[in-house]
């Protein structure tokens, strides 16, 4: 089990481990308003595809709260009293799939409850909880699943942080190397430090030295002669959205990792809940892939780092073409060499 506790829902408030202050202070944020949850999530606070999605889920039973509608079960007047908060939260970041995904189970559970003439507070309360819950028990079947891929003695190469700071808990590319450590099968992982807000040094490296798991940090730059040098057998990644053709969208620079993975012939891997595809758009050409702030790359810790004005470019995320991804591992199996098709034909096995 994780040792590491990102989301609690205490009091009727959500309570948020404060990423951007780890691994040297822990301290919970608490969000007592969607709108304080939508910061939270733009501001990086909280990030991570399943993380966003829980917390959303959570702002969601905060803004039901809010609206004070009891005693009506008027579907359209809950819509309509829900529409800022939900508006707000839709646009804190745009990249994450589970936001979206978290946002329209809110919509049904509005619909549905308010048909059987039920509480839309105490249900999206349940709802939250029940997503969080579920999130982590799915991790644990996809980490598995993943760890069974992983031949003995196997050193592994992760960029980010897909753990269970990134998740309801337990971790999705984390996920399965803690099984794999579990399991006995994994000798360490190499950490990309993930730049411009190192992830990877921040968060990864210490949720894997938390639970003894040989970590050893690199910059990105390293990655080329650590794969081919260090006896690397799989790139392990999250992701924050895959398109129906499997095309992966996940933090910048995994794309870099998959094209040195297939140069070394090294496997690459992306481990993935069913809740972070979006099978409504046709190739990671459709994905939304969010900008940020110039100052992240032009300044380190407040000072300047690059020439007044200079031009950036920050993309957070990049798509890893399917071509280039060996097995997507969901928490129900294992995609071999996506492609429309095999996706496809997974959910149609396994997602009702
Ligand atoms: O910008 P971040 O930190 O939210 O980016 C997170 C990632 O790219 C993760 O790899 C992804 O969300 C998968 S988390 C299981």
């Amino acid at each position: 089990m994780s040792t590491v506790d990102p989301i609690r829902w205490q009091d009727g408030a959500l309570q948020l481990l404060d990423q951007r202050l780890l691994p040297h202070t822990t301290t919970y944020v608490r969000c007592g308003s969607a709108d304080a949850v939508a910061d939270a999530i733009a501001a990086m606070v909280v990030r991570g595809a399943p993380a966003i999605g829980i917390s959303a889920a959570y702002g969601m039973a905060l803004a039901a709260r809010e609206a004070r509608l009891p005693g009506t079960s008027d579907a359209a007047e809950w819509h309509a009293a829900l529409r800022a908060p939900r508006a707000r939260l839709a646009a804190s970041r745009p990249t994450a799939v589970n936001l979206f995904w978290a946002l329209a189970r809110v919509d049904e559970a509005v619909d549905q409850v308010c048909d059987q003439k039920g509480d839309i507070a105490a249900a999206l309360e349940a709802l939250a909880i029940q997503l969080h819950r579920e999130d982590i028990a799915i991790n644990q079947r996809l980490g598995d699943i993943g760890a069974r891929l992983i031949e003995p003695g196997s050193t592994v190469y992760t960029h980010c942080n897909a753990g269970a700071l990134a998740t309801g808990g337990y971790g999705t590319a984390l996920g399965v190397i803690r099984s794999a450590w579990r399991d006995g099968s994994l000798r360490g992982v190499y950490a990309g430090e993930t730049r411009p807000w190192l992830q990877g040094a921040r968060l990864t490296a210490w949720e894997l030295m938390q639970e003894q798991i040989p970590v050893t940090l690199c910059t990105e730059g390293a990655a080329g002669s650590v794969l081919r040098d260090h006896d690397v057998r799989w790139v392990i990644v999250g992701a924050d959205r895959v398109a129906a053709n499997g095309d992966v969208a996940n933090k910048i620079g995994t794309y870099n990792l998959a094209v040195l993975a297939r140069h070394h012939g090294l496997r690459f891997m992306a481990a993935v809940p069913t809740s972070s595809f979006d099978l409504g758009i046709a190739s990671g050409a459709e994905i939304p892939i969010e900008q940020r702030g110039a100052e992240e790359i032009t300044h380190s810790q407040g000072q300047a780092v690059a020439p007044d004005q200079c031009a950036v470019t920050n993309p957070a995320f990049d798509v890893t073409p399917a071509a280039l991804v060996d097995v997507i591992v969901t928490e129900y199996g294992v995609i071999e060499n996506p492609t429309t098709a095999a996706i496809r034909e997974h959910f149609q096995r396994h997602v009702h």
